[in-house]
């Protein structure tokens, strides 16, 4: 459809609204609670304000835009730790991590993308993840990786080993599990928050993160539940793209054609086969 016809198409749809709806007055409505958004957020109004629920509503509609962009996520390169089963840390990349840094850069030179914005987090593996790409960055703390707390550093033989009881808990109900000393998922999307927020209020991004952290961005861009979302599939040397299409958002996943090990832990239960990517996001809706 051209501009044009779009156009009266659009102008059209808004006359049928008008034969339904009719619009909120401040001065005629005086105790009604409402906020308006005029011209995609060009001008915002909050009538008769109630509370805090209410406030986080205005925060949110305030912050999100409906600019065409993409944001791109992806782990950091294999690292050291990756290779030998050790979790959190602050590990170097290894050499296969390393030749996805320098893939990844080249990735992102031929998407073309415009005014892109790179952040990391502030962990050595997705700093040097991100060093060949030629865009301004940041670096985020909230973009650290899940703190597994006494179990840091530690493989998943030996937490079973050393801590069987908390091993035991954490594939009960890991969405909701908190390493001792360490996070929950749960805690991840509170810190996450911010993130999310600044994500919305952004254009192109490129996020450099982790296996958990990434789990909650993609778990919230694709409407994910609670209880799916510490088990989405977020391999190792691939680049998801989500773009916002009407009433959800798009998702193309570019595997990169460098080995990697596979850090993915399957719910230790018979009702959970193992799930491509696609295949995990396409289930029920995330409510936090
Ligand atoms: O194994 C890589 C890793 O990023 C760890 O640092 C982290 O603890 C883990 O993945 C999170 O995945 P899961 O919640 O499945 O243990």
């Amino acid at each position: 459809m051209n501009k044009d016809e779009a156009l009266k198409d659009f102008m059209k749809r808004i006359d049928h609204y008008k034969e339904t709806y009719e619009s909120l007055n401040e001065n005629k409505e005086t105790l009604l609670s409402f906020m308006k958004i005029f011209n995609a957020g060009a001008k915002v109004l909050v009538h008769r304000h109630e509370g805090h629920i209410q406030s986080r509503i205005v925060y949110y509609l305030m912050n999100i835009h409906i600019t065409p962009r993409s944001i791109y996520l992806t782990r950091h390169g294999e690292s050291n730790f990756n290779l030998q089963g050790r979790i959190g840390g602050d590990a170097e990349l290894s050499e296969r991590g390393w030749e996805y840094s320098r893939a990844l850069a080249k990735f992102i030179v031929d998407q073309k993308i415009p005014r892109l914005r790179v952040w990391t987090s502030q962990l050595h593996r997705t700093i040097q993840t991100a060093s060949g790409i030629e865009a301004p960055q940041e670096r985020w703390k909230a973009l650290n990786e899940i703190d597994a707390g006494i179990c840091e550093e530690m493989t998943y033989e030996d937490i079973q080993e050393k801590f069987p009881e908390e091993f035991a808990a954490r594939d009960q109900n890991k969405f909701h599990y908190r390493y001792p000393r360490g996070e929950s998922y749960e805690d991840l999307v509170a810190r996450l928050e911010p993130v999310i927020m600044e994500l919305e209020r952004q254009e192109n991004v490129l996020v450099v993160a982790h296996q958990a952290v990434l789990r909650c961005l993609l778990a919230y861009f694709m409407d994910k539940n609670s209880e799916e979302l510490p088990y989405l599939r977020v391999p190792l040397h691939t680049v998801i793209k989500l773009t916002p299409v009407a009433y959800g958002c798009e998702m193309k996943l570019f595997k990169l054609a460098i080995d990697a090990v596979d850090t993915h832990r399957e719910k230790p239960m018979n009702c959970c086969k193992s799930r491509s990517t696609e295949e995990a996001l396409m289930t029920v809706p995330l409510h936090f």
